[in-house]
C-alpha cells in the first residue's frame, strides 16, 4: 500500500481509501498527518481533513467552491470498521475512530513496547541518526556555578536524552572553564590563604573563597597581581610546581561536580576543558596564518576577517599581543580535536544566548579555514534567569540549589502529604525539587528571559513539575493497589467513555511532541505533551473508576490508565526527570 496510491484513494475510491487511511494513523504511517491533523480532545472529532490541504498540493481543484468540494468528498466517505463518523466542518472533513479500535491498538503497543513506545514510529524514522555531540554544563572552576550552568545542564541533558531515545549516539562532554589567569590568581591566592585541611573538606567553597579573597586583594595590591601574572606564567610554560597545584583543583572540582551531577542523575563521558587546547590553539593559529587567514592589527593582535567585502568591518581576535590565545581559539582547535577523535555527524553546544556571536564567529573561522563539518555544528541558545536565591543569598554552588529544592519539598511534605509512608522522603523530596526546577524552567522557549520564584516552582496545582511527579504517583499506587490490568484478556468495547479516548487520543501524539522537540530542539512541546497528558489522566481518574467496577471493566480501565503511566515516565525521564512512585 503506497501512500500515494491510499492518497489518491481519498480522492478517487474515497471508501477504502479513507479506512486504509486510519490504518495508516494507528500505524503512524505519518506522511498523512501533513494533511489530516489530529485536533484537540475537546472537539467532537478525532481527526481532520483539510480541504484546502488537499487542493494546495494539487489532489484537488482549487478553482471549485472549497465548501462544496468538502461536502461531496465528505458524502462519499463511508462508515467502517474503523470509522465510526464522517461530518463536515468549514472546509475540513472530521472523522471519529471507532473508541474501541483506538483502545485496542494502542493499548496493544504501548504494552509491547515499554519504555521505547512511540520511539521506533514512521513519523520519526526520517530523523537523521548518527553520532551527537553535546557539550553542555561547563562551568569554571573556582568561579560561581550560575543559574546559566545550571540551565545548560539540563538543557544538554535533555537534548542528549532525546538524541539517544532516537536512536543516536551520544557523546555528553562537558567543557571545564580551567585555563585562564584566573588560575593564576587561585594559585597565588592559594599560596597565601590556601588550607589544605579546608580543599579537602569543601573544595568548591574553598576555591571560590579564595578566589573571591584574592581577587579582592588584587584589586589594591598591585604587588597580588604580578604573583598571579607570574603564576600563571609559569602554568603556560609548564612548570611542574605550579601544573601540580592546578592539577589538584581541577581532579577534585571535578570530583565535587561529578557527586552533584549525580544527584541530578547526569553523566559526562569526558570532562574536556579549555587547558586541554592550549597548544592546539598555537597549531590553529599557525595554520590560519599559512591559510592567510590571520592578519596582525597594529596593537599587535592576531585577527581574522569576517566582513564579506573584506573590509575588516568585523573581524574576531585570536591570539593576544603577548602571544598567548583566547577563549575563541581554544574553541576552534577544540572543535577540530573532537572532530578528529569522535568523528560526529553533528555537534551541538549548549550556552546562554550571550555567546550566540562567539558560537558564529567559530563556525564561520573554521569554515573558512576548510573544515565543512563546520555546517553540522549548532549552538543551542537559553535565556537569562534572574533572581535564582537561596536561604544562603545568591546561587553561587549547583548543590545550594539542589539542597534548597529538596528541602522546600519536604517542608511541604510534612505539612501536607503523607510523607510517613515514605521509606526515603529525602530521596523523593529531592526528585520532586529537581522535577519542579526542570518543568518550569522547560515551559517556554529555551530562548526567553525569566524571573525565578521559588512559590511558582513548588506550586501543586498548576502547570508545574510536582503535579506531573504527583500525577504519576497516583498512576503508581493505582496499580499497586489493583495490579496493571494486563493479568485478564482486554476487552476494548469497554472503554467508550469520551474521558477514556481523551487520554487514548494524547497517547497517540507523543511521537509527535518527540519529533517537534526533535526539530527545534526545544523541550516546551513534550513538557505541553505531558502536562496535557495529566490532565486528561486526572478527569478520566475522577470519571472512570477502578474501585468497585465490575473485573472486566476494571481489567480494561487499569490497562487504559497503566498505558498513561508509561508514557507520562518515558516522557519525563527524556526531560531528565526521575518519576517517582510515591509522595
Ligand atoms: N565555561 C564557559 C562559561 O562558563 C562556557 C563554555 C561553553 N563552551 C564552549 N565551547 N565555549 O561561560
Amino acid at each position: 500500500m503506497s501512500p500515494e496510491k491510499v492518497y489518491g484513494g481519498v480522492h478517487l475510491v474515497p471508501y477504502r481509501g479513507v479506512s486504509e487511511l486510519f490504518y495508516c494513523f494507528v500505524f503512524k504511517l505519518y506522511r498523512w498527518l501533513a494533511f489530516l491533523e489530529k485536533i484537540s480532545p475537546r472537539r467532537q472529532s478525532d481527526f481532520r481533513l483539510s480541504v484546502s490541504h488537499l487542493r494546495q498540493k494539487g489532489f484537488l481543484p482549487s478553482a471549485e467552491d472549497i465548501q462544496t468540494q468538502a461536502e461531496s468528498l465528505a458524502r462519499q466517505l463511508n462508515r467502517d470498521s474503523v470509522v465510526e463518523d464522517v461530518t463536515v466542518g468549514r472546509a475540513v472533513i472530521n472523522f471519529k475512530i471507532k473508541r474501541d479500535v483506538l483502545a485496542e491498538k494502542i493499548l496493544e503497543q504501548v504494552s509491547k513496547e515499554g519504555h521505547t513506545f512511540g520511539l521506533k514510529s514512521a513519523l520519526l524514522c526520517g530523523q537523521q541518526k548518527g553520532r551527537t555531540l553535546v557539550e553542555f554544563s561547563s562551568p569554571n572552576i573556582a568561579k560561581k556555578f550560575h543559574a546559566g550552568h545550571l540551565r545548560s545542564t539540563i538543557i544538554g541533558n535533555f537534548i542528549s536524552n532525546l538524541k539517544e531515545a532516537l536512536g543516536n549516539e551520544v557523546v555528553r562532554m562537558n567543557y571545564l572553564g580551567d585555563w585562564g589567569l584566573q588560575f593564576g590568581m587561585l594559585g597565588a591566592g592559594f599560596q597565601d590563604y590556601g588550607s589544605q585541611e579546608e580543599l579537602k573538606a569543601n573544595p568548591l567553597q574553598h576555591l571560590f573563597q579564595v578566589y573571591v579573597r584574592v581577587n579582592a586583594e588584587a584589586e589594591k595590591d598591585e604587588g597580588v597581581r604580578q604573583r598571579a601574572g607570574e603564576f600563571f606564567r609559569q602554568l603556560e610554560s609548564g612548570e611542574e610546581e605550579a601544573l601540580a597545584l592546578w592539577r589538584h583543583f581541577r581532579e577534585i572540582s571535578v570530583g565535587e561536580y561529578q557527586r552533584v551531577y549525580q544527584r541530578l542523575g547526569i553523566r559526562f563521558h569526558e570532562y574536556s576543558g579549555e587547558s586541554f587546547h592550549q597548544k592546539q590553539a598555537l597549531d590553529v593559529l599557525e595554520r590560519l596564518r599559512a591559510q592567510g587567514l590571520l592578519r596582525t592589527t597594529e596593537k599587535g593582535t592576531g585577527v581574522v576577517d569576517l566582513s564579506p567585502a573584506g573590509d575588516m568591518s568585523c573581524f574576531a581576535t585570536v591570539l593576544r599581543s603577548d602571544g598567548t590565545s583566547l577563549y575563541i581559539t581554544r574553541d576552534l582547535a577544540a572543535a577540530i580535536d573532537r572532530k578528529e577523535a569522535y568523528d560526529f555527524d553533528e555537534m551541538i553546544y549548549v550556552t546562554d544566548k550571550s555567546q550566540e556571536g562567539h558560537f558564529r564567529q567559530v563556525f564561520q573561522i573554521l569554515r573558512a579555514m576548510g573544515h565543512q563539518w563546520a555546517d553540522s555544528c549548532r549552538h543551542v541558545p537559553f535565556g537569562l534567569v534572574r533572581g535564582m536565591k537561596t536561604r544562603k543569598g545568591e546561587v553561587v554552588f549547583l548543590e545550594d540549589v539542589l539542597e534548597e529544592a529538596k528541602g522546600r519539598v519536604l517542608r511541604n511534605m510534612q505539612a501536607t502529604w503523607t510523607s510517613k509512608e515514605l521509606e526515603d522522603p529525602d530521596v523523593t523530596a529531592e526528585r520532586v525539587g529537581v522535577a519542579a526546577l526542570i518543568i518550569q524552567d522547560f515551559r517556554g522557549p529555551l530562548e526567553s528571559d525569566y524571573s525565578f520564584d521559588w512559590g511558582r516552582v513548588l506550586q501543586m496545582q498548576g502547570d508545574t513539575g510536582l503535579f506531573l511527579q504527583y500525577t504519576h504517583s497516583r498512576l503508581c499506587s493505582l496499580t499497586r493497589m489493583h495490579g496493571s490490568g494486563e493479568g485478564g484478556p482486554l476487552d476494548p468495547m469497554l472503554l467508550q467513555e469520551e474521558q477514556g479516548a481523551g487520554v487514548l487520543k494524547q497517547i497517540l501524539r507523543y511521537d509527535e511532541a518527540l519529533l517537534q522537540c526533535s526539530c527545534d530542539l526545544q523541550p516546551k512541546h513534550l513538557v505541553n505533551f505531558l502536562l496535557a497528558l495529566s490532565h486528561l489522566v486526572a478527569v478520566g481518574l475522577r470519571t472512570l473508576p477502578v474501585k468497585g467496577s465490575p473485573l472486566p471493566l476494571a481489567q480494561a480501565r487499569l490497562r487504559l490508565f497503566d498505558s498513561a503511566r508509561t508514557v507520562l515516565a518515558n516522557g519525563m525521564r527524556i526531560l531528565g526527570v526521575t518519576p517517582v512512585e510515591k509522595m
